[in-house]
């Protein structure tokens, strides 16, 4: 088994340090040594260490992913633990959480291993393997939750599919508990979504395409979140799109529920308008599907007042034949490892609506904590895990030029000021951009 090679000393020097989880802003030096921060302070001198100049730019915690598919086993045509974890560390990720939805599904510690053993010998991103909740992801039979965890998991996830049953999601979350994992739940009642192609609504009625309601994820996020308070279990809602869902997780959190959730930049910053003014592009079909612009303003509200955790991309490669197709038989699904940090930076921290130790947080120790993952912070002694990031690099996305095997982004072509620029995992540098 490989592991992650480790530089014995490295001198980080002159960024601006933001970490939102020690309350640290300030221009600082980084040294690293032996994979591990050593210090953290102004002119350090490490004449021995071999250094990475930050002057000009800002340097955080390593991003993580709460939300990635890697595709790895069995669907390799569309990415691999490789090619992804490669577009993480070039997106600015040190860490990303893979979803079970592969082939063989990850619902048994033989898979969560293999995962995690596969992506240590490849020494890029780290993989957090996420296991299944039901064997085969069928919903009936709950998955060996502490056999899984032990061979890696950090969480337990349907994605994909909603546990429509409530006596298994209600088990599920009791069974969690014992090992203390999150359920991480794809909220979606397909008797009301039917698996719709795009939100149900006034757009969805002139195209004539078939649509799923909001409410066909808000009344599921309603259900979990009381079997969450029956079991005294812990909760993750995965990909919160609509206003009402929002608004469900602010309560809950308020009345002391144990509940995380994360958004996606394409909730955030695409409406249900761009399926029109794309002209039925398939890279605009995703699950759950771009809502109105009401939904959006309410996700950046979640944001500000803190009842979203995490930004998560729900990185979803396709290959380009599965989405060269019509739009209602395209598979759901868009990659956003390589574009999710410069979008939020532009769209919501260059315009200044969300500061950027807000946004630090939701891709650094909000994650680590909704996961209960090691890393999410600066602390002397823990892994070096770093992004490095220039807030005035800009770019026009181009999606030929990204490390994921897969094209699908409803953002080529857009514009962004913001890009990360270095990624270290364990003090070492695993993506430097050219
Ligand atoms: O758009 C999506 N794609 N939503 C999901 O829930 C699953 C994912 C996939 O695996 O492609």
């Amino acid at each position: 088994m490989g592991g992650y090679p480790l530089v014995s000393r490295l001198l980080v020097r002159g960024g601006r340090v933001i970490d939102p989880a020690t309350g640290r802003d300030g221009v600082a030096d980084v040294l690293v040594e032996e994979g591990r921060f050593a210090s953290i302070a102004r002119g350090i001198d490490a004449r021995d260490a071999a250094v990475l100049d930050a002057a000009g730019m800002l340097v955080f915690p390593g991003f993580i992913d709460l939300h990635v598919h890697l595709r790895e086993p069995g669907f390799e045509y569309k990415e691999s633990i490789l090619s992804g974890a490669g577009a993480a560390a070039a997106g600015g990720f040190s860490a990303v959480c893979a979803m079970p939805n592969t082939d063989p599904v990850n619902d048994h510690r033989t898979v969560t291993r293999w995962i995690a053993d596969r992506a240590r010998e490849i020494g890029l991103a780290r993989v957090y393997p996420i296991g299944a909740i039901t064997k085969g992801m069928r919903g009936e039979e709950l998955s060996e939750f502490g056999e899984m965890k032990e061979a890696g998991a950090v969480a337990v996830s349907d994605d994909g599919r909603w546990v429509a049953n409530g006596s298994v999601m209600r088990r599920a979350l009791e069974y969690a508990r014992l090992f203390d994992l999150p359920v991480a739940t794809h909220a979606e009642d397909e008797t009301l979504s039917g698996r719709g192609a795009m939100n149900e609504g006034a757009v969805s009625t002139r195209l004539g395409l078939s649509a799923q309601p909001p409410e066909a994820e808000s009344i599921a996020i309603a259900r979990d979140l009381a079997l969450c308070e029956l079991a005294h279990g812990r909760l993750h809602v995965c990909h919160v799109s609509t206003a009402r869902s929002v608004a469900l997780v602010r309560e809950a959190k308020a009345r002391g529920v144990r509940v995380t959730a994360e958004v996606t930049p394409h909730h955030l910053f695409l409406t249900d308008e761009e399926v029109s003014l794309s002209a039925f592009s398939t890279a605009t079909k995703v699950n759950p599907p771009l809502r109105s612009p009401r939904d959006a303003e309410a996700l950046v509200e979640g944001i500000l007042d803190g009842t979203i955790d995490a930004v998560a991309t729900d990185h979803a490669p396709h290959h380009a034949d599965e989405k060269a197709v019509d739009y209602e038989s395209a598979p759901f699904g868009m990659v956003g490892l390589e574009t999710a940090v410069a979008l939020f930076h532009t769209r919501l921290v260059a315009t200044g609506r969300v500061p950027i130790a807000r946004m630090v947080e939701l891709f650094s120790s909000g994650p680590a904590r909704a996961f209960s993952l090691p890393g999410g912070r600066l602390a002397e002694g823990s892994d070096a895990d770093l992004t490095i990031f220039d807030p005035a690099a800009s770019t026009v996305i181009d999606p030929r030029s990204f490390r994921s095997r897969a094209r699908n982004t409803p953002f080529a072509g857009v514009k962004v000021t913001g890009l990360a620029v270095s990624t270290v995992v364990g003090g070492r540098e695993i993506y430097r951009r050219p």
